[in-house]
């Protein structure tokens, strides 16, 4: 909760108390440079004991809360018929409206689910943004994927609200261009994780809605992050400032015809889920889960998780959780604008963004900036961003780069697990390091996989820029930090 403090200034409270902590370690700057280099420049290859601060991700790294360990106690392990999974469904019919639940062990199993029921070579998938996994999965699937964002989605010191929304000119013109009949779906990612965390609006989603049922297009909404989107539409809304969070939660499903997440991210658990009021999708998709996922009273999850996911499902309707890490994020974001960097705006959900392009003017976008920023950031620091960027788009058919929309350095914020002092150490090393940005160079690839080659590519700095910014580190805070 943001509290206003007697001088003016609003932090953000935490609503819970810490009851079980875990023990973190901070290299020295000099096993940064060691662990950077074993990693070959990509955060993604460190170990999480060279790790400070883990901001990778806030997927499966969410503090969870004890009524869901303790629901975990209660879980009724069996192959089929679980009691754990009937009990998520009448969560999910509860909360989200939904007669039909599907559970899958993770995000990108819904969008394999997906692009195997739905997709045809051919056909052209809509979106306001992509996910990395859902543009594997669709293009592999044959299909074209176009994201049809508005002009401000891209705007990094942009102040509109809905960052996220959908252009609904676009979208009527790629109706005309290539009818509906070569459009599976259009799909909406709640708060837009490669757009910097940007929510869209609820008008917005009804637009998109209205449009594509007078051309029978189903909505697919990726709600990962649906009650973060909610949070904002609730925050940045007036006409939604006076609905509860589970309120907009219903009223937005009431326009999907079907939803599928991560649970890992706003449900703070690890498996995934698809729902919907179609009995003939749920036939379809159910057809291909005994295959690829488990049976469908499991879904290739734990059950433990599938209990916790429906405590999840319930606390993330709580303003007070599904505002935690927004907050953080708006706290981080403005500390790092106050000091002059480049962090994207607005403040949106997962992660506080911050610009490598601006950042790092000095750098062309062929020597991967955003992946520059990530490594130099853990140098400083020991804090593990993600590169979100060029990197995380893959060599075109001709096997020419792809340069990215946005070249961002992702600094996620896992729900309840960072405190205030920790963000401020992150705001503080992150400000030296913008003070000294000319050290950090470029990155070249050594070893590149064909296929999402950002979790397992390797690079190196160019010009060994890593040991002089490492030496200006040590000649400023010595060699113990
Ligand atoms: N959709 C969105 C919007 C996501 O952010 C993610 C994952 C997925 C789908 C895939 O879900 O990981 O459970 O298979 N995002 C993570 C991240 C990986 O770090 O942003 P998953």
């Amino acid at each position: 909760m943001n509290i206003q403090l007697r001088n003016g200034k609003t932090i953000p409270v935490e609503m819970h108390k810490v009851r079980i902590v875990q023990k973190i370690n901070l290299p020295p700057a000099k096993r940064r440079l060691e662990a950077m280099t074993e990693a070959g420049y990509n955060t993604f290859l460190l170990r999480t004991r060279d790790v400070f601060l883990d901001m990778l991700t806030d997927s499966g790294t969410n503090a969870m809360s004890d009524n869901q360990l303790a629901a975990m106690m209660i879980a009724d392990d069996a192959y089929a018929g679980s009691e754990s999974f009937f009990r998520l469904a009448d969560t999910v019919r509860d909360i989200l409206g939904f007669n039909y639940s599907i559970p899958v062990h993770q995000g990108r199993a819904a969008e394999h689910l997906l692009a195997k029921v739905f997709v045809k070579p051919g056909d052209v998938v809509l979106m306001n943004y992509h996910f990395t996994t859902t543009k594997a999965h669709f293009e592999i699937a044959g299909a074209t994927v176009l994201e049809i964002y508005t002009d401000e989605a891209m705007n990094t010191s942009s102040t509109h609200p809905f960052r996220g929304n959908l252009d609904l000119r676009k979208f009527q013109e790629c109706i005309d261009k290539y009818g509906a009949a070569r459009i599976p779906f259009v799909r909406m990612e709640a708060t837009t994780n490669l757009v910097g965390g940007q929510p869209f609006s609820l008008d917005n989603l009804r637009q998109v809605k209205q449009l594509a049922a007078a051309h029978n297009i189903p909505l697919v909404y990726d709600g990962s992050l649906i009650s973060e989107n909610a949070y904002f539409i609730k925050e940045r809304d007036p006409s939604c400032a006076g609905m509860s969070i589970a309120e907009i939660i219903r009223e937005m499903m009431s326009l999907v015809d079907l939803l599928y997440l991560s649970a890992r991210k706003s449900t703070c658990v690890r498996g995934g889920l698809m729902a919907t009021n179609s009995k003939d999708y749920y036939d379809r998709i159910l057809a291909w889960l005994p295959l690829y996922e488990g049976f469908s009273t499991y879904g290739g999850m734990s059950i433990k998780e599938v209990e916790a996911m429906s405590v999840g499902l319930r606390e993330m309707t709580d303003y007070h959780v599904a505002s935690v890490s927004p907050e953080f994020i708006a706290y981080f974001v403005n500390r790092l604008l106050e000091n002059g960097l480049p962090a994207v705006t607005p403040p949106g959900g997962l992660a506080c963004h911050v610009d490598a392009k601006r950042f790092l003017p000095h750098l062309p976008q062929s020597q991967y900036p955003a992946g520059a920023l990530a490594a130099a950031i853990y140098l400083a620091s020991g804090v593990r961003s993600m590169e979100r960027g060029s990197i995380s788009m893959d060599r075109d058919a001709q096997g020419n780069d792809v340069p990215a929309d946005l070249e961002l350095a992702r600094l996620a914020v896992p729900r309840r697990v960072y405190t205030l002092s920790q963000i401020e150490y992150a705001v503080d090393r992150l400000t030296w390091l913008y003070q000294h940005r000319e050290l950090v160079g470029g990155l070249e690839f050594i070893e590149e996989p064909k296929v999402l080659r950002f979790f397992f590519g390797r690079l190196k700095a160019l010009d060994g820029w890593g040991s002089k910014l490492v030496q200006a580190f040590e000649a400023e805070f010595g060699t113990a930090c």
